[in-house]
């Protein structure tokens, strides 16, 4: 099938199943296409918890669909590529939550969004890139254990001197491939650029940035500047989604290998193949979205 008619497809069948398609900004920049919201974490899981419509299908990675479903347990959430799981997400199960917890007693535990319904469930407040500082802040205490990202944690820790942050050790693979070197390296054939990093990056990578934040703010940093050419310090999507809005700047991918395997599963025949045989939907126990919910739910009235 030609594309233009895989899109058009795709559009008569959301509107005949009540269905949105949401899509982080880490996927492929062509299913922006079809999809009715795409930003970063944050955003799609406000979205998925106002949504009436009767199915999400989720064009991102495992944990966001079933934070999907957690928040909006009657609909149906469609993942369309079961592969894509979020490396990261998978640094830490319940046991090893456990036992962190059990050497860390009596401290509150941030857990960021990336991350199992199972960890959510047994965590206090969940976060995303884009709020951490404040989710951290709204704590009030002068401790915190952080799961599962420690350079989210570390980054956390440089805003609020205040805030012992203590930290699990997980990461995420993509963007610990980012080397300081990288960026020096783009700075000296690019001098006057304005350097965009995402939190989830080493804090050598992110002590080198003008701007530290989640992929929309990079985003709705870079298209406010008055700059015009930008070095890009998070997965490839953000740097072809800015490219494709904003022509007459430069967009500098900070290195090839910041591209995120499981992000890039996802095509628009599999999002059709979502729509027409419900793939692959998405459950959450029950009982462990009832813990779930509440540490999310947290989050998004911080935010609402
Ligand atoms: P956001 O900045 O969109 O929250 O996401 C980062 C990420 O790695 C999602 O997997
Ligand atoms: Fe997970 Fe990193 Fe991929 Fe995001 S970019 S989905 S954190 S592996």
């Amino acid at each position: 099938m030609e594309k233009t008619q895989i899109i058009e497809e795709i559009k008569k069948l959301k509107k005949e199943r009540n269905a949105i398609i949401l899509a982080h900004t880490y996927q492929n920049v062509e299913i922006d296409e079809v999809a009715d919201f795409s930003g970063d974490s944050l955003y799609l899981s406000q979205q998925a918890a106002k949504t009436d419509a009767d199915i999400i299908v989720f064009a991102g990675v495992y944990f966001m669909a079933e934070t999907a479903k957690i928040l909006s347990p009657d609909k149906k959430v469609l993942l369309p590529r079961l592969e894509s799981g979020c490396l990261m997400a998978d640094m830490i199960n319940l046991q090893q939550l456990r036992e962190f917890k059990a050497k860390n007693q009596n401290i509150p535990v941030v857990c960021y969004v990336n991350s199992t319904a199972e960890v959510k469930s047994e965590c206090d407040i969940c976060c995303t890139s884009a709020n951490a500082v404040n989710v951290v802040r709204s704590l009030g205490t002068k401790e915190v254990l952080f799961v599962p990202d420690t350079y989210l944690g570390t980054y956390v820790g440089t805003q609020l001197p205040d805030v012992k942050v203590i930290t699990y050790p997980g990461y995420c693979p993509t963007h610990l491939r980012i080397k300081p070197e990288d960026i020096i390296q783009k700075k000296q054939v690019y001098p006057d650029a304005m350097v965009l990093a995402h939190p989830e990056c080493h804090k050598e990578v992110t002590k080198l940035a003008d701007f530290v934040g989640s992929t929309t703010a990079i985003i709705k940093k870079a298209k406010e500047s008055d700059k015009k050419e930008f070095i890009i310090v998070t997965e490839k999507g953000v740097v072809d989604r800015l490219k494709r809005d904003c022509p007459d700047k430069e967009f500098i991918l900070v290195s090839q290998k910041a591209i995120c395997p499981n992000m890039k599963w996802n095509t628009l025949e599999d999002i059709l193949n979502s729509l027409q045989n419900d793939t692959y939907e998405i459950n959450v126990d029950p009982q462990i979205a009832k813990k779930a919910i509440s540490t999310i739910d947290r989050m998004v009235n911080i935010n609402a």
